[in-house]
């Protein structure tokens, strides 16, 4: 599991170039699947139990997104330094003397323009990217090229680190569930979304295409376990969190008894999760065509949208367990 999320984790897909990261997660869920397709956005689209339902048999949607944070080039100057623009939320102060690889391949690193005390965060105005281009006509990157964080995975143990933590542990997680489910009387589909981070694009269309009966998804939330964190009571290592509420969703109170009772029954430690800002692709599935029941089970992650996001192995595992736990048997909600 660890070295497949390595190569998950190490895969370059930001927002709305996910062709690389859909091949990596397709090779593994094929052999597992009843129905494998793409949609128009990229989304990948995997069915595990009966296609067309009996009165009990509930179609649930799964939601895993594929893409990560990003920078895209706008602009080449004379001198051959790129300047970019963000895809998704990428601060600053995460973007000083990162490296960065394009989809293409070539690697780059960033700086900034002098600021006016050495102490400042530097917008992203005043950064660039250098590629070691000379001039303009000397640059291997175009305008509108894509990039993505560069970093290894790293295995502390029980603590795993790696970018795109956010949210390819999501993706670890749905496939891993997959692998597990043995058989289901649901009519499950597991999709790996795209376009999550410019705010949840494909899981708006894949809801609408799939018109399920519920669902949930499976991303990262925050922490509340490093200095100086109050107020939020999510920690490393204390199990998958049920999210009640973020920024943008009220999870459906039946979804979150469904997740409670089926984490009690099944010994599997839990958190609840309140989480103040963010959201995940579970609001754009509450409030595709006439309406969802939506929640989220989330992998509690520390320095998200960093380049060194972290997560505890065990909340992985029971994230798994957890979901396995909620697809195998009929729902009633
Ligand atoms: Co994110
Ligand atoms: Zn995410």
């Amino acid at each position: 599991m660890k070295q497949l999320l390595q190569k998950l984790t190490e895969t370059f897909s930001p927002s709305g170039y996910e062709a690389a990261i859909r091949e990596v997660i397709r090779a593994e869920v094929e052999p597992l699947a009843d129905e494998i397709r793409v949609d128009a956005l990229g989304n990948l689209i995997v069915r595990k139990g009966p296609s067309t339902g009996s009165e009990q048999a509930k179609k649930i949607m799964v939601a895993a997104h594929m893409d990560e944070i990003g920078l895209i080039a706008s602009h080449i100057d004379e001198n051959g330094f790129i300047r970019f623009t963000t895809i998704g939320g990428v601060y600053p102060q995460m973007l000083m003397g990162a490296r960065v690889r394009f989809y293409n391949g070539i690697p780059g690193i960033l700086y900034t323009e002098p600021l006016d005390a050495p102490t400042d965060t530097p917008s992203i105005e005043k950064m660039f990217i250098d590629v070691g281009a000379k001039s303009r006509a000397d640059c291997p990157i175009k305008i509108g090229e894509v990039a993505a964080f560069e970093r290894p995975f790293l295995d502390l143990g029980d603590r795993l680190v790696a970018k795109s933590m956010d949210d390819r542990i999501g993706c670890l997680v749905a496939i891993e569930a997959l692998r597990a489910l043995k058989s289901t009387p649901n009519e499950v589909y597991f999709v790996f979304t795209t376009q999550e981070e410019v705010g949840t694009r494909g899981a708006e269309t894949s809801a609408f295409g799939l018109d399920p009966d519920l669902g949930f998804s499976l991303d990262v939330t925050g922490w509340g376990d490093t200095p100086g964190r109050k107020h939020f009571d999510i920690a490393l290592g204390k199990g998958p969190a049920i999210k009640i509420k973020d920024g943008g969703m009220l999870s459906d109170p039946r979804i979150i008894q469904w997740m409670v009772k089926t984490a009690e029954a099944n010994g599997i430690p839990y958190q609840r999760e309140v989480l103040l800002g963010g959201t995940t692709d579970a609001r754009a599935m509450q409030l595709v065509r006439a309406g969802v029941p939506v929640g989220c089970i989330s992998i509690p992650c520390r320095y998200v949208h960093s380049p060194s996001e972290m997560v505890d192995y065990n909340d992985v595992q029971n994230a798994v367990k957890l979901t396995v736990a909620l697809l195998e048997n009929s729902v009633e909600l």
